[in-house]
């Protein structure tokens, strides 16, 4: 495993480009979900400086909070609640551009401006969503969502034991 993490100095896709090796082999053979999700939510907060980046985790009908970066959110989220209750419930990925204009929004915290959610599937499951949140607004984009989606789905490449 690298000792330091690489952060490009570039635009977004440049640090996307330089972090996803790194998040790949940093959970290269990894099987145990929990501490995937904790290296891959503190890479991308390193790289990107996001305020809150994170996970929950689908227990029962509920989502749960899981490793995260950031200050204290809320712990438990219903189906179909919040964006990252609405994700789950669609299973894919939500963009929000202005948190204020998306009803039922979970303000976890004042200073979120704009989101997104990624889900993360096994076997065709879904077992938990990533969570970003940005103090600035339309933060996210398509980008986002694709090279979100590659990294999440690194989570579960390995089989759990
Ligand atoms: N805003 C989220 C809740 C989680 S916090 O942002 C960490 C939502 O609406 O689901």
């Amino acid at each position: 495993m690298a000792e330091e993490l690489r952060i490009a100095a570039g635009n977004k896709a440049e640090r996307y480009a330089t972090l996803l090796p790194q998040v790949a082999s940093l959970l290269e053979g990894e099987t145990d979900r929990i501490a995937g999700m904790a290296n891959m939510a503190a890479a991308l907060a390193q790289t990107f400086g996001w305020f809150w980046v994170g996970f929950y985790r689908v227990i029962g009908d509920q989502l749960v909070l899981g490793p995260f970066q950031g200050s204290i959110a809320c712990t438990r989220i219903a189906f179909g609640k919040g964006v990252c209750g609405t994700a789950w419930k669609r299973a894919e990925t939500v963009i929000v551009p202005d948190v204020d204009a998306f009803p039922g929004h979970i303000a976890c915290n004042s200073a979120s401006r704009s989101e997104i959610v990624v889900p993360v599937k096994e076997a065709g499951k879904i077992i938990a969503v990533l969570d970003i949140d940005s103090d600035q607004l339309g933060t996210f984009d398509e980008m986002d969502q694709h090279c979100l989606e590659q990294m999440v789905a690194l989570l579960t490449a390995h089989k759990a034991i």
